[in-house]
């Protein structure tokens, strides 16, 4: 960002705490949200109209103390999602200074489900992606950018989210996902990871994970190279070892990818599960 230059307005302060970050939330109430907060308030099931209503309320005020990389529509079309799911095991990649996180959790406790959340915490890897957005604009992303310390995230999630229902899991997706067991299933699966190599190994890796009725949602739509990836019939098939490329709202389009689950074919994961049972098994 440029200098003040002699003569130049004195900057106002804009971040989490002041007083236009509270007004800019209730601009974006009355015109850019507007439509998702009453989608929302409607929408029902197992979690009524004024829980729903006290969730927006909680989500704006995290919104306004906390640094965040996303909507209020966008949090509650995936709040949505998981509170519509019975006991939910949520899954959160790409956490920056923990503003989704708290939401998340609110939504996941009021569903009474777990939310597992990855992160580097040091921010995004080095790389060499350049990109596009959308909107023909190039941008790129700096090694380190959105960093924010796991004890930093944690106070904020005990602050003004549902610590309760969280587990944190420190450490570059490249380690910390293919680590699980095979036994997690996972409901909803949110990735806000910006670089497409972090997308690429989030969907290879998580997406055969999920219940069939789950859904796996990107934040990353913003960028060409996400809707190309997730357009790209190989990389479902020969990739992430789905049977075909699966049903998707947004793609090609909006910033906001909404993924179905499909039955896939066996997991790595699975496999070894599997021919290690078959090994178990006595001969006859
Ligand atoms: C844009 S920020 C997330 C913002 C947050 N969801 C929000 O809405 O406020 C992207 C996050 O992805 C994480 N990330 C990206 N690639 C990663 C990787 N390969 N391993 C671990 N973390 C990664 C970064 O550390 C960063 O916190």
């Amino acid at each position: 960002m440029d200098e003040p230059r002699p003569g130049d307005a004195p900057r106002r302060p804009r971040g989490p705490g002041t007083l236009y970050r509270r007004l800019k939330s209730l601009e974006y109430l009355a015109t850019r949200d507007r439509g998702a907060v009453l989608r929302f308030l409607v929408q029902g099931g197992a979690v009524q109209a004024p829980r729903r209503l006290d969730l927006i309320r909680r989500f704006i005020a995290i919104t306004n103390r906390t640094r965040g990389y996303h909507t209020l529509g966008e949090m509650l079309h995936v709040a949505h999602e998981i509170l519509r799911r019975p006991r939910p095991t949520v899954l959160e990649a790409g956490c920056g200074h923990g503003s989704s996180t708290a939401k998340l959790s609110l939504a996941t406790r009021a569903a009474g489900g777990r939310l597992l959340v990855f992160d580097s915490f040091r921010g995004l890897p080095a790389n060499r992606e350049q990109h596009t957005h959308l909107d023909g604009r190039a941008i790129e992303f700096r090694a380190g950018a959105f960093r924010a310390t796991l004890p930093a995230v944690q106070r904020t999630v005990a602050q003004l989210g549902a610590p309760e229902v969280c587990r944190f899991h420190k450490g570059w997706f490249a380690d910390t996902l293919p680590a699980q067991g095979s036994a997690l299933a996972l409901d909803v699966i949110l990735l806000d990871v910006d670089l497409v190599e972090s997308t690429r190994l989030c969907v290879r890796e998580l997406y055969p994970r999920l219940r069939p009725g789950g859904v796996l949602i990107t934040l990353d739509g913003q960028l060409r190279a996400t809707h190309e990836l997730l357009a790209d019939e190989s990389f479902w098939c020969d990739e992430v070892g789905a049977r075909r490329k699966p049903l998707m709202r947004g793609l090609g389009q909006d910033k906001l990818v909404t993924v179905m689950s499909q039955e896939t074919a066996p997991t790595r994961a699975r496999r070894a599960s599997l021919s290690a049972i078959l090994r178990r098994r006595p001969r006859g």
